[in-house]
Protein backbone atom coordinates (compact mmCIF):
# COMPACT_ATOMS: atom_id res chain seq x y z
CA UNK A 1 0.00 0.00 0.00
CA UNK A 2 1.38 2.99 -0.90
CA UNK A 3 2.35 5.39 2.14
CA UNK A 4 2.13 9.08 1.82
CA UNK A 5 5.51 10.75 1.96
CA UNK A 6 4.14 13.62 4.24
CA UNK A 7 1.87 13.87 7.09
CA UNK A 8 -1.01 16.88 6.67
CA UNK A 9 -2.04 17.13 10.03
CA UNK A 10 -0.88 15.33 13.78
CA UNK A 11 -1.75 15.13 17.09
CA UNK A 12 1.30 15.08 19.43
CA UNK A 13 1.78 15.34 23.07
CA UNK A 14 2.54 19.65 22.64
CA UNK A 15 -0.60 20.30 20.33
CA UNK A 16 -1.56 19.82 16.70
CA UNK A 17 0.44 19.98 14.06
CA UNK A 18 -0.41 21.38 10.84
CA UNK A 19 1.41 21.49 7.33
CA UNK A 20 0.82 24.99 6.82
CA UNK A 21 -0.35 24.69 3.57
CA UNK A 22 -0.24 28.39 2.19
CA UNK A 23 3.34 28.37 2.33
CA UNK A 24 4.02 25.29 -0.02
CA UNK A 25 5.87 24.72 -2.14
CA UNK A 26 8.30 27.19 -1.52
CA UNK A 27 8.11 26.21 2.37
CA UNK A 28 7.91 22.67 3.96
CA UNK A 29 6.92 24.49 7.28
CA UNK A 30 4.34 22.75 10.62
CA UNK A 31 2.44 24.77 12.64
CA UNK A 32 1.99 24.08 16.19
CA UNK A 33 -1.73 24.99 17.29
CA UNK A 34 -1.46 24.74 21.14
CA UNK A 35 -5.38 25.92 21.62
CA UNK A 36 -8.34 25.50 19.79
CA UNK A 37 -8.11 29.33 18.16
CA UNK A 38 -4.78 28.46 16.40
CA UNK A 39 -6.58 25.79 14.37
CA UNK A 40 -10.20 27.89 13.94
CA UNK A 41 -7.82 30.47 12.43
CA UNK A 42 -5.51 27.76 10.58
CA UNK A 43 -8.95 26.58 8.74
CA UNK A 44 -10.21 30.41 8.17
CA UNK A 45 -7.16 31.39 6.47
CA UNK A 46 -6.43 27.98 4.85
CA UNK A 47 -3.34 27.12 6.03
CA UNK A 48 -5.01 23.56 6.49
CA UNK A 49 -7.81 23.14 3.66
CA UNK A 50 -9.91 20.35 1.99
CA UNK A 51 -13.21 19.27 2.94
CA UNK A 52 -11.85 15.91 5.14
CA UNK A 53 -8.76 17.75 6.18
CA UNK A 54 -10.93 20.59 8.15
CA UNK A 55 -13.19 17.71 9.49
CA UNK A 56 -10.16 15.95 11.14
CA UNK A 57 -8.64 19.45 12.21
CA UNK A 58 -11.96 20.31 13.14
CA UNK A 59 -12.19 17.52 15.70
CA UNK A 60 -8.70 17.55 16.92
CA UNK A 61 -8.80 21.02 17.67
CA UNK A 62 -12.77 20.46 19.36
CA UNK A 63 -10.30 17.73 21.74
CA UNK A 64 -7.35 20.24 22.32
CA UNK A 65 -10.33 22.82 23.27
CA UNK A 66 -12.41 20.54 25.13
CA UNK A 67 -8.62 20.22 27.47
CA UNK A 68 -8.49 23.53 28.58
CA UNK A 69 -12.11 24.11 29.70
CA UNK A 70 -12.13 24.12 33.44
CA UNK A 71 -15.63 23.34 34.82
CA UNK A 72 -16.80 21.68 37.73
CA UNK A 73 -20.46 20.20 36.38
CA UNK A 74 -20.81 18.32 32.90
CA UNK A 75 -23.51 21.00 32.16
CA UNK A 76 -20.94 24.42 32.69
CA UNK A 77 -18.44 21.80 30.26
CA UNK A 78 -21.14 21.71 27.83
CA UNK A 79 -22.03 25.57 27.73
CA UNK A 80 -18.79 25.89 27.17
CA UNK A 81 -17.64 23.16 25.02
CA UNK A 82 -20.79 23.99 22.81
CA UNK A 83 -19.67 27.43 22.08
CA UNK A 84 -15.89 26.35 21.15
CA UNK A 85 -18.56 23.83 18.57
CA UNK A 86 -20.49 27.33 17.14
CA UNK A 87 -16.75 29.17 16.68
CA UNK A 88 -15.42 25.99 14.57
CA UNK A 89 -18.94 25.66 12.81
CA UNK A 90 -18.13 29.78 11.57
CA UNK A 91 -15.17 29.09 10.55
CA UNK A 92 -15.96 27.86 6.75
CA UNK A 93 -19.46 27.37 5.56
CA UNK A 94 -19.47 24.79 2.23
CA UNK A 95 -17.34 21.59 3.23
CA UNK A 96 -20.49 19.43 5.08
CA UNK A 97 -17.11 17.22 6.60
CA UNK A 98 -16.61 20.16 9.04
CA UNK A 99 -20.39 19.78 10.44
CA UNK A 100 -20.07 16.16 10.07
CA UNK A 101 -16.99 16.09 12.88
CA UNK A 102 -18.51 18.66 15.17
CA UNK A 103 -21.50 16.62 15.53
CA UNK A 104 -19.62 13.72 15.89
CA UNK A 105 -17.83 15.06 18.42
CA UNK A 106 -21.25 16.69 20.30
CA UNK A 107 -22.60 13.16 20.51
CA UNK A 108 -19.26 11.88 22.28
CA UNK A 109 -19.55 15.10 24.65
CA UNK A 110 -23.06 14.32 25.33
CA UNK A 111 -22.63 10.35 26.27
CA UNK A 112 -19.71 9.81 27.91
CA UNK A 113 -18.95 9.82 31.41
CA UNK A 114 -18.19 13.23 32.61
CA UNK A 115 -14.87 12.32 34.16
CA UNK A 116 -13.71 10.79 31.12
CA UNK A 117 -14.81 13.33 28.63
CA UNK A 118 -11.75 14.81 27.60
CA UNK A 119 -10.20 11.29 27.00
CA UNK A 120 -12.83 10.00 24.73
CA UNK A 121 -13.09 13.37 23.17
CA UNK A 122 -9.38 13.17 21.84
CA UNK A 123 -10.42 8.98 21.12
CA UNK A 124 -12.68 10.37 18.92
CA UNK A 125 -11.06 12.68 16.81
CA UNK A 126 -8.03 10.45 16.51
CA UNK A 127 -10.70 8.26 15.35
CA UNK A 128 -11.93 10.34 12.78
CA UNK A 129 -8.67 10.89 11.54
CA UNK A 130 -7.41 7.36 11.00
CA UNK A 131 -11.22 6.49 9.72
CA UNK A 132 -10.30 9.08 7.10
CA UNK A 133 -7.24 7.44 5.69
CA UNK A 134 -8.41 3.97 5.37
CA UNK A 135 -11.57 5.63 4.07
CA UNK A 136 -9.71 6.98 1.13
CA UNK A 137 -8.06 4.10 0.70
CA UNK A 138 -11.19 2.14 0.15
CA UNK A 139 -11.81 4.99 -2.72
CA UNK A 140 -8.50 4.61 -3.95
CA UNK A 141 -9.21 0.71 -4.63
CA UNK A 142 -12.73 1.19 -6.00
CA UNK A 143 -12.05 3.93 -8.55
CA UNK A 144 -9.04 2.22 -9.33
CA UNK A 145 -10.65 0.28 -12.09
CA UNK A 146 -12.20 3.15 -13.51
CA UNK A 147 -8.52 4.44 -15.08
CA UNK A 148 -7.51 2.64 -18.03
CA UNK A 149 -3.88 1.39 -18.38
CA UNK A 150 -2.81 4.23 -20.23
CA UNK A 151 -4.42 7.55 -18.73
CA UNK A 152 -3.97 11.30 -19.17
CA UNK A 153 -6.38 12.61 -16.49
CA UNK A 154 -7.37 16.26 -15.62
CA UNK A 155 -8.13 16.77 -11.96
CA UNK A 156 -8.42 20.43 -10.36
CA UNK A 157 -7.68 22.12 -7.09
CA UNK A 158 -6.49 19.57 -4.87
CA UNK A 159 -8.26 16.49 -3.19
CA UNK A 160 -4.84 14.29 -2.01
CA UNK A 161 -3.24 13.69 1.00
CA UNK A 162 -3.00 17.56 1.78
CA UNK A 163 -6.72 17.77 1.47
CA UNK A 164 -7.64 14.75 3.79
CA UNK A 165 -6.80 12.68 6.74
CA UNK A 166 -4.05 11.28 4.33
CA UNK A 167 -3.80 9.19 0.96
CA UNK A 168 -6.67 11.39 -0.95
CA UNK A 169 -9.63 11.04 -2.55
CA UNK A 170 -9.47 12.34 -6.09
CA UNK A 171 -5.65 11.97 -6.19
CA UNK A 172 -5.89 8.81 -3.93
CA UNK A 173 -7.77 7.26 -6.60
CA UNK A 174 -4.76 8.13 -8.98
CA UNK A 175 -2.42 6.81 -6.28
CA UNK A 176 -3.39 3.51 -6.78
CA UNK A 177 -3.73 3.00 -10.28
CA UNK A 178 -0.18 3.91 -10.27
CA UNK A 179 0.95 1.54 -7.65
CA UNK A 180 -0.82 -1.12 -9.84
CA UNK A 181 2.08 0.01 -12.71
CA UNK A 182 -0.81 1.53 -14.98
CA UNK A 183 0.78 4.41 -17.17
CA UNK A 184 -0.45 7.78 -15.33
CA UNK A 185 -0.38 11.50 -16.45
CA UNK A 186 -1.62 14.03 -14.73
CA UNK A 187 -2.43 17.54 -16.17
CA UNK A 188 -3.39 19.84 -13.30
CA UNK A 189 -5.53 23.08 -13.50
CA UNK A 190 -4.10 25.79 -11.50
CA UNK A 191 -6.92 26.51 -9.30
CA UNK A 192 -6.95 30.20 -9.58
CA UNK A 193 -7.46 32.24 -7.08
CA UNK A 194 -5.51 30.36 -4.22
CA UNK A 195 -3.78 27.89 -7.15
CA UNK A 196 -4.15 24.52 -4.88
CA UNK A 197 -3.79 22.99 -7.90
CA UNK A 198 -0.40 25.00 -9.22
CA UNK A 199 1.16 24.96 -5.71
CA UNK A 200 -0.35 21.74 -3.59
CA UNK A 201 -1.79 19.16 -6.22
CA UNK A 202 1.57 19.55 -8.39
CA UNK A 203 3.87 19.35 -5.10
CA UNK A 204 1.81 16.34 -3.60
CA UNK A 205 1.88 13.95 -7.29
CA UNK A 206 5.76 15.04 -7.67
CA UNK A 207 6.12 13.35 -4.16
CA UNK A 208 4.58 10.21 -4.97
CA UNK A 209 7.17 10.59 -8.46
CA UNK A 210 3.68 10.73 -10.81
CA UNK A 211 4.17 12.70 -14.29
CA UNK A 212 2.29 16.03 -13.92
CA UNK A 213 1.68 18.69 -16.38
CA UNK A 214 0.54 21.97 -15.03
CA UNK A 215 -2.20 23.97 -17.13
CA UNK A 216 -3.74 27.15 -16.65
CA UNK A 217 -7.51 26.96 -16.02
CA UNK A 218 -8.69 27.73 -19.38
CA UNK A 219 -6.84 25.89 -21.33
CA UNK A 220 -9.07 22.29 -20.35
CA UNK A 221 -11.06 22.56 -23.21
CA UNK A 222 -8.54 23.04 -25.79
CA UNK A 223 -6.99 20.06 -24.22
CA UNK A 224 -10.33 18.18 -24.19
CA UNK A 225 -10.69 18.65 -28.33
CA UNK A 226 -7.67 17.91 -28.78
CA UNK A 227 -8.03 14.29 -26.71
CA UNK A 228 -5.30 14.76 -24.41
CA UNK A 229 -7.95 13.89 -21.27
CA UNK A 230 -9.21 10.60 -21.26
CA UNK A 231 -11.16 10.95 -17.79
CA UNK A 232 -11.25 13.80 -14.94
CA UNK A 233 -11.37 13.06 -11.35
CA UNK A 234 -12.26 15.59 -8.88
CA UNK A 235 -13.12 15.63 -5.20
CA UNK A 236 -16.03 17.10 -3.22
CA UNK A 237 -16.80 19.89 -0.67
CA UNK A 238 -20.81 18.48 0.01
CA UNK A 239 -22.66 16.46 -2.29
CA UNK A 240 -27.10 17.15 -1.94
CA UNK A 241 -29.25 13.75 -2.09
CA UNK A 242 -30.10 14.45 -5.45
CA UNK A 243 -25.55 14.31 -6.55
CA UNK A 244 -25.08 17.60 -6.95
CA UNK A 245 -22.15 18.58 -5.98
CA UNK A 246 -19.99 21.27 -4.89
CA UNK A 247 -16.41 21.85 -5.14
CA UNK A 248 -13.57 24.44 -6.28
CA UNK A 249 -14.64 27.20 -8.18
CA UNK A 250 -14.22 26.14 -11.94
CA UNK A 251 -14.99 22.60 -11.30
CA UNK A 252 -18.79 23.18 -12.73
CA UNK A 253 -16.67 24.46 -15.97
CA UNK A 254 -15.05 21.34 -16.01
CA UNK A 255 -17.32 19.23 -16.52
CA UNK A 256 -19.19 21.22 -18.68
CA UNK A 257 -16.63 20.69 -20.81
CA UNK A 258 -15.97 17.09 -20.45
CA UNK A 259 -19.39 16.40 -21.05
CA UNK A 260 -19.45 18.20 -24.20
CA UNK A 261 -16.58 16.24 -25.62
CA UNK A 262 -18.01 12.69 -23.96
CA UNK A 263 -15.14 12.60 -21.30
CA UNK A 264 -15.89 11.02 -18.24
CA UNK A 265 -16.02 12.96 -15.37
CA UNK A 266 -15.46 11.39 -11.63
CA UNK A 267 -15.83 12.67 -8.27
CA UNK A 268 -13.85 11.01 -5.44
CA UNK A 269 -15.50 11.21 -1.67
CA UNK A 270 -16.61 9.63 1.35
CA UNK A 271 -19.69 9.59 2.67
CA UNK A 272 -19.62 11.86 4.80
CA UNK A 273 -19.18 14.53 1.92
CA UNK A 274 -23.21 13.67 1.49
CA UNK A 275 -25.66 15.99 3.18
CA UNK A 276 -28.65 13.94 2.96
CA UNK A 277 -30.49 17.33 4.56
CA UNK A 278 -30.05 19.07 1.40
CA UNK A 279 -31.92 17.73 -1.64
CA UNK A 280 -30.14 19.40 -4.40
CA UNK A 281 -27.48 21.96 -5.27
CA UNK A 282 -29.15 25.39 -4.82
CA UNK A 283 -29.37 24.59 -0.95
CA UNK A 284 -25.73 24.26 -0.59
CA UNK A 285 -23.80 27.37 1.18
CA UNK A 286 -21.43 28.64 -1.01
CA UNK A 287 -18.31 30.31 0.63
CA UNK A 288 -17.40 33.60 -0.21
CA UNK A 289 -14.07 35.22 0.36
CA UNK A 290 -12.11 38.48 0.59
CA UNK A 291 -11.72 40.45 -2.99
CA UNK A 292 -8.30 40.53 -2.48
CA UNK A 293 -7.66 36.59 -3.60
CA UNK A 294 -8.66 37.37 -6.94
CA UNK A 295 -7.13 41.14 -7.03
CA UNK A 296 -3.40 40.09 -6.08
CA UNK A 297 -1.55 37.74 -7.10
CA UNK A 298 0.86 37.12 -4.36
CA UNK A 299 1.68 39.97 -3.17
CA UNK A 300 1.03 41.69 -6.85
CA UNK A 301 -1.79 43.55 -7.50
CA UNK A 302 -2.54 42.40 -10.84
CA UNK A 303 -6.17 44.79 -11.32
CA UNK A 304 -6.29 48.48 -11.48
CA UNK A 305 -7.23 50.40 -7.42
CA UNK A 306 -11.03 50.86 -7.75
CA UNK A 307 -11.65 47.66 -9.42
CA UNK A 308 -13.77 45.23 -7.36
CA UNK A 309 -13.68 41.30 -7.82
CA UNK A 310 -16.02 38.75 -7.00
CA UNK A 311 -15.05 35.41 -5.50
CA UNK A 312 -17.14 32.47 -4.75
CA UNK A 313 -14.89 29.50 -3.31
CA UNK A 314 -17.05 27.07 -4.77
CA UNK A 315 -19.31 26.29 -7.37
CA UNK A 316 -22.29 23.35 -8.09
CA UNK A 317 -21.99 20.66 -10.75
CA UNK A 318 -25.18 19.34 -11.24
CA UNK A 319 -25.69 15.23 -10.87
CA UNK A 320 -25.94 14.75 -14.83
CA UNK A 321 -22.64 16.05 -15.56
CA UNK A 322 -21.18 13.48 -12.84
CA UNK A 323 -20.30 9.89 -14.55
CA UNK A 324 -19.77 8.43 -11.02
CA UNK A 325 -19.01 9.09 -7.43
CA UNK A 326 -16.76 7.17 -5.91
CA UNK A 327 -17.34 6.29 -1.87
CA UNK A 328 -15.47 3.95 0.44
CA UNK A 329 -18.80 1.54 -0.31
CA UNK A 330 -18.04 1.30 -4.26
CA UNK A 331 -19.05 3.06 -7.50
CA UNK A 332 -22.35 5.40 -7.43
CA UNK A 333 -23.31 5.33 -11.38
CA UNK A 334 -25.28 8.10 -12.92
CA UNK A 335 -25.91 9.90 -9.51
CA UNK A 336 -29.26 10.88 -8.46
CA UNK A 337 -31.63 10.69 -5.70
CA UNK A 338 -32.22 6.90 -6.07
CA UNK A 339 -28.92 5.46 -6.87
CA UNK A 340 -27.24 7.51 -4.01
CA UNK A 341 -30.28 6.11 -1.37
CA UNK A 342 -29.29 2.76 -2.14
CA UNK A 343 -25.88 3.37 -1.05
CA UNK A 344 -26.87 4.20 2.05
O1 LIG B 1 -11.03 25.88 -0.58
P1 LIG B 1 -10.45 24.51 -0.41
O2 LIG B 1 -9.02 24.42 -0.83
O3 LIG B 1 -10.70 23.96 0.98
O4 LIG B 1 -11.28 23.61 -1.42
C1 LIG B 1 -10.97 22.25 -1.52
C2 LIG B 1 -11.72 21.55 -2.57
O5 LIG B 1 -12.55 22.09 -3.24
C3 LIG B 1 -11.48 20.07 -2.68
O6 LIG B 1 -11.62 19.64 -4.00
C4 LIG B 1 -12.50 19.33 -1.81
O7 LIG B 1 -12.50 19.83 -0.52
C5 LIG B 1 -12.26 17.87 -1.78
S1 LIG B 1 -10.85 17.46 -0.82
C6 LIG B 1 -10.70 15.78 -0.75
Amino acid sequence: MVGTPFKTIEWTADGIEILDQQKLPTQVKYLLCKDAKCVIDAIKTMMIRGAPAIGVAAAMGLALGARQIQASTRERFLQRFEDLCNQFAASRPTAINLFWAIQRMKAIAHSEPFPFLKEALKSEALKIWHEDIEINHAIGNHGKRLIPPKANILTHCNAGALATGGFGTALGVIYAAFEEGKDIRVFVDETRPVLQGARLTTWELKQHGIPVILIADNMAGMLMKDKKIDLVIVGADRIARNGDTANKIGTYSVAVLAHYHNIPFYVAAPISTFDRNTSSGTEIPIEYRDENEILYCGKRRIAPRGIRAFNPAFDVTPAALITGIITERGIISNPNTHTIEKIF
